[in-house]
């Protein structure tokens, strides 16, 4: 049976960075007879600009009745005026919660080509593999009661709730442990317990489940001390877990270890195998229509989108060959571009990346 992608071009560089994942997403379908079929929808500022809002109903819907769903990226300076309800993130935000998409993977994954494109020692990243799990749906960004209001002295107040459910951290505990068992079996579960009570009972509930996960290896970290670790000597995690904002700053801080941002994919996937896979990095306006994007982190969120959600493994690998073999060929694009190699375009690289599939 045909499967259902939807994609999400979205804002800034997103339509450039997505044009070029659904070539390489058509050539393995080609090549591969995988049955995919393709079609697009409105998500961000461009939504707000032509429905209204940043999600659109029919967007959802489509969403709901896909098999997986490929998103480029949302966000700009022309939305930062409006309300916040009418915001791109904020429509990033309605899906990842609409879908339930709670549990987000982030692979932090140092292609040795790029050792030098790191802002640190080569040996300090060097076969750096790290797998984050962050929790996307609950934590202090969906937590209530928030705003913004005005105090009877007249000055105003901003507040949030970091709130978790013990089922929402046991639910990203599991996929937490699971993926540590199919990787070197270590996991770290990053909190702020000693100021936090939230996080008290994240780090209680996860200590609970290890008696189920006998085989790996839990430990616990504060999150300065992980910013901090993640700089000092990255290697030492395997898997790390952790809440929904921590998992965001974090991420970022990890996806520079492996020489730019513009190499992070991710999947954020339900209880279902649902699955809305998009790049970590946002939609740089800075750079947005000049064709000089890194399109990987996208093309590699394909490929992630072909192992999780659409049970194509072997096709998922061979777009992560395609990606290693044209960047041995000295193909970069400008944010990962070091002497000695040949700086190309958005399009150009997408180009290599299918050549390199057949
Ligand atoms: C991310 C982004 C989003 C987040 C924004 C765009 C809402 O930074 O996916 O990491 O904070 O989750
Ligand atoms: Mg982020």
């Amino acid at each position: 049976m045909s499967k259902q992608i939807l994609i999400l071009p979205g804002d800034g560089i997103g339509p450039e960075i997505v044009a070029e994942a659904r070539k390489v997403l058509e050539k393995v379908n080609r090549l591969m007879g995988l049955d995919l079929t393709f079609s697009e929808a409105l998500l961000g500022g461009c939504a707000t600009d032509v429905a209204g809002k940043p999600l659109p109903d029919e967007t959802l819907e489509k969403a709901r009745s896909s098999d997986a769903i490929l998103m480029g990226s949302v966000g700009g300076p022309k939305w930062d005026k409006i309300e916040r309800s009418l915001r791109p993130e904020q429509g990033l935000l309605q899906l990842r919660s609409g879908l339930e998409l709670f549990a987000n993977l982030r692979p932090a994954l140092l292609y040795p080509q790029l050792a030098a494109a790191s802002s640190l020692k080569p040996e300090i990243v060097s076969g750096l593999d790290i797998m984050i799990v962050r929790e996307l749906t609950g934590g202090i960004y969906f937590g209530k009661p928030r705003g913004i209001h005005t105090l009877e002295n007249g000055e105003r107040e901003g507040f949030n709730t970091y709130r978790y459910a013990e089922h929402e951290i046991k639910r990203i505990g599991r996929v937490a442990f699971e993926m540590a068992q199919k990787r070197n079996k270590k996991l770290c579960s990053v909190d702020k317990a000693n100021v936090l009570e939230v996080t008290v009972l994240w780090r209680e509930v996860m200590s609970e489940l290890a008696s189920d996960y006998p085989d790996v290896e839990l430990s616990h970290m504060y999150v300065d001390n992980a910013a901090m670790q993640l700089v000092r000597a990255p290697k030492q995690f395997d898997v790390i877990v952790t809440g929904n904002m921590f998992g965001d700053i974090l991420s970022d801080a990890a996806a520079m270890l492996t020489g730019s941002i513009g190499m992070l994919p991710s999947a954020s996937l339900n209880g279902s195998g649902l699955g809305l896979y998009e790049p970590c990095h946002g939609s740089a306006p800075d750079i947005a229509g000049q064709g000089i994007a890194n399109p990987l982190a996208t093309i590699l969120s394909a490929a992630m989108m072909l192992r999780y959600s659409l049970a194509c493994p072997e096709a998922a690998e061979r777009i992560e060959r395609a990606v290693g073999d044209v960047l041995d060929s000295g193909m970069r694009t400008a944010d990962i571009y070091s002497e000695g190699c040949r700086k190309v375009s958005t399009a150009e690289m997408g180009d290599a990346v299918v050549a390199a599939l057949a």
